[in-house]
């Protein structure tokens, strides 16, 4: 083996093969913001996760304190775990009495990358198999899927295999289908039809956790979501998932779909659902429906099926300090939890409301400052706070009727 290269994320120091030496200035500068350029190493990592995986550190050092794993040890699988970055930031950034607690194997199938692996976490089981083999040879409880495109390929056995209570962490890149803009490759894997609007990644979002709570449904599983993100080139969702063929029965509740540009009629039955806090007034840009709701499949209008109920869970969002990110991961930890804890207060509330949206629904030129729009809103009576989302965002239960209100007072 060529000598490593020690790369430092978080508080963790990993080895990897070098970089190439053949590299451009500009593939360089490109290297850790997207997608990962697989030209670069001879095995894979790719910077551009590092806040995902700084999360997944904060997770599991939340979770670990819950009721939810009530034995001491944690059956724990990273089923597609390349050179072992998120094992190694686990067990060198957890508290140790935690990361004790973990009974860890990695699996992959590049065997130059499970060498590394192996480097940075010589006490780790790694096995050079097919993970769908691995996911079903034990009862997981905590499972981390994270492969180049889909995860649909490996959710079946994620679900088979989980142990009773079990944490699953899921990671898409194939956002160009979930995102809709691939409309065949969406229909063919996630069975949905999305619309390309400024909603498409939270639609996306939506639509992979409907798919881990339909695959649970399967097993006789219902899911409970911890974590939902959108960062740059990937959608990630965490869930605690639990066997339960009651649950699983009432999965069509929590399903159905967006709408753009709804219909007053359309606007009453959200309301109605629980599912739109801006209620029915006005004409406004959208709304989830009801799974129940009858909808016209050839309806360009609308996207789905999605998961419509909450993304988050709202302890969770609330441990997600940046305090504890810093004692935990290090001092660049900031950017992984920005405006989470924030969040908390509206873990369940469904709709995001993207400001460059609200000028065409009221009297202004442009959108409004994220600042003086959460104040107005909070000053009338309603809670608002800034999305963490890719483009500037809210999330509030104001009716849309004061949103334009405030947004309008914003500019006078
Ligand atoms: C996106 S990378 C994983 C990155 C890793 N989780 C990290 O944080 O650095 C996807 C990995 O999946 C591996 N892989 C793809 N298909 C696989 C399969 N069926 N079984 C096991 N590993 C697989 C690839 O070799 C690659 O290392």
């Amino acid at each position: 083996m060529t000598e490593a290269e020690i790369v430092l994320e978080g508080r963790t120091e990993h080895r990897l093969p070098p970089a190439k030496e053949d590299r451009t200035e500009k593939q360089l500068e490109r290297h850790g913001k997207g997608p990962a350029d697989k030209a670069h190493r001879s095995a894979f990592h790719n910077p551009a996760m590092a806040d995902c995986r700084t999360r997944s550190v904060l997770l599991m050092d939340y979770m670990l304190d819950t009721e939810w794993f009530n034995k001491p040890q944690i059956h724990t699988l990273d089923a597609l775990c390349a050179t072992g970055s998120r094992i190694n930031r686990w067990l060198t950034e957890l508290p140790p009495e935690k990361a004790e607690r973990l009974l860890l194997v990695g699996a992959d199938l590049d065997e130059e990358a499970l060498e590394y692996a192996q480097q940075n976490c010589p006490n780790v089981e790694f096995r050079n198999e097919d993970s769908r083999q691995v996911l079903l040879s034990s009862g997981w409880q905590w499972v981390d899927i994270d492969p180049f495109g889909s995860p649909v390929p490996f959710l079946d056995s994620a679900m088979q295999s989980s142990a009773r209570r079990a944490v699953m962490e899921i990671t898409a890149t194939d956002t160009a289908a979930l995102t809709g803009s691939s409309a065949s490759a969406c229909l063919r894997r996630y069975g949905a039809k999305i619309r390309t609007d400024e909603m498409a990644h939270d639609s996306a979002l939506r639509l992979l956790m409907a798919t881990v709570a339909r695959t649970a449904a399967q097993h006789d599983r219902c899911i409970m979501p911890l974590l939902s993100s959108w960062d740059s080139h990937h959608i990630r969702v965490s869930v605690k998932v639990h066997r339960s063929i009651q649950a699983a029965n009432v999965l069509e509740e929590q399903l159905g779909w967006r709408v753009a540009s709804p219909t007053a009629e359309e606007l009453v039955a959200a309301t109605e659902a629980g599912l739109h806090p801006q209620g029915s007034e006005g004409e406004q840009p959208f709304c989830l429906l009801p799974f129940s709701h009858p909808i016209r499949r050839d309806d360009r209008r609308i996207s789905g099926p999605l998961w419509t109920g909450p993304l988050f869970d709202q302890d969770v969002l609330a441990s997600m300090t940046v305090e504890r990110a810093i004692t935990l991961c290090g001092d660049d930890a900031e950017p992984a939890v920005r405006h989470l804890v924030g969040e908390a207060a509206l873990a369940s509330t469904p709709s995001l409301i993207i400001t460059d949206m609200l000028p065409k629904f009221c009297e202004v030129g442009g959108p409004p400052k994220i600042v003086d729009l959460i104040d107005g809103i909070e000053k009338a009576g309603y809670k608002a706070t800034t999305a963490r989302w890719g483009a500037p965002a809210i999330r509030s239960n104001a009716p849309w009727t004061t949103i334009l209100q405030v947004t309008e007072n914003c500019f006078d």
